[in-house]
């Protein structure tokens, strides 16, 4: 039996969201949702599936999940109404922007006993996971420090920064879900170190370009993690992980393998521009992770509580440029 899902929020993530769905054996996309005609428009002519309102997706009784893909404001209203109502939840990062909130969600999740995955998609990356894979198989012996760059190509327009909760609750929350994972530890210290290289505008709203952060576990496991909004030669994604017996590292992806040399030196192509491109195979594999685990009546790959952690990780952050110390976990959570 297929699951059937629906796609509510048909903008940049929703798009390729539609596009995992229709691919995953066992998932069929049959409704999608937006109040935008033109974003339902293409996906319906794609896709051959219905537009119907988010009133109409509750009530279908031919949806088993859906995908929540509209802005961050909606998602604990939108994951609670629709664990109640009994369908699967995938639901994009953060949470919320608010700590309580996310904390309410989660009692309304446990409490209804509801599915609720939450998309931090790095860790379905086949790079990344096998760097994973490498860590639980022993190979670099036991994680000592981890180092995570997250560069994007360029800042998202003016709206965003400020809707979406600034950079540490938005971008830098992909990397504090991927150095809790890595790291195997829960984090006890954040120091981080934030300003505004890159743009002046996004000074002026509050928020920083630029950020380095340094996570410390209870036994003294590290993870420095380094952002820009700015990088000129594309979207610089790296992890490097560093155990007592070796190193495990995964690599920036190219637009193309192959390398032309000549007298001046090396070339290669660009890289990946953006996460729709660098992430299509990560994107498939945790909604196909999601699919298996609703199937198979499994524990949910990542979690509300996960979301709730990063979130908080982000908070630290927050008050350690703010107060210009290191903050403790515990003074947060
Ligand atoms: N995991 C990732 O890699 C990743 C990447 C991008 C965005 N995101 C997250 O996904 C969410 C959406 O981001 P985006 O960049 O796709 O935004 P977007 O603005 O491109 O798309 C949001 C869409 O939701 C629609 N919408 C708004 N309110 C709605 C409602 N009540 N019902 C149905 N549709 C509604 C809008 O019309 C718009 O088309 C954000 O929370 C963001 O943090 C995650």
């Amino acid at each position: 039996m297929s699951l059937n899902f629906a796609i509510l929020g048909a903008g940049r993530i929703g798009q390729v969201h539609a596009r995992a769905v229709a691919a995953t054996p066992g998932a069929k996309l049959v409704a999608i949702a937006d109040p935008v005609a033109a974003a339902t428009d293409a996906l319906r002519a794609t896709y051959g599936c219905d537009v119907r309102s988010i009133d109409q997706i509750e009530a279908s009784g031919d949806v088993d999940a859906v995908v929540i893909c509209t802005p961050t404001d909606t998602h604990a209203d939108l994951i609670e109404r629709f664990v109640r109502a009994g369908k699967a939840v995938f639901c994009e990062k953060p949470v919320d922007l608010s700590l309580a909130r996310v904390q309410a969600c989660l009692k309304v999740v446990e409490a209804s006993k509801g599915k609720v995955m939450v998309g931090f998609n790095r860790r379905f990356d086949p790079d990344f996971m096998a760097v994973k894979a490498a860590i639980e198989a022993g190979k670099i012996g036991a994680v000592e420090m981890v180092t995570i760059t997250s560069r994007d190509p360029g800042a998202p327009p003016a709206d965003y920064i400020t809707r979406s909760g600034g950079m540490f609750r938005d971008m830098t929350i992909h990397d504090f879900d991927m150095a809790r994972w890595l790291l195997g530890e829960e984090v006890e210290t954040v120091y981080a170190s934030a300003s505004v290289l890159t743009d002046k505008t996004i000074g002026d709203l509050g928020d920083f370009d630029s950020a380095n952060v340094i996570l410390r576990t209870a036994t003294g496991k590290q993870a420095v993690i380094t952002n820009s909004r700015r990088a000129t030669y594309g979207y610089d994604q790296r992890i490097e992980v560093l155990g007592a017996k070796g190193m495990a590292a995964a690599e920036n992806h190219g637009e193309s393998r192959v390398v032309l040399a000549d007298e001046k030196g090396f070339h290669a192509a660009p890289l990946l521009n953006f996460f729709m491109t660098r992430y299509i195979a990560a994107y498939a594999n945790e909604i196909a992770s999601f699919v298996a685990a609703v199937q198979g009546n499994g524990p949910m790959p990542t979690t509300t509580h996960d979301g709730l952690m990063a979130l908080a990780l982000a908070e630290a952050a927050l008050k350690s440029v703010k107060e210009g110390r290191a903050v403790k976990v515990s003074e947060i959570l």
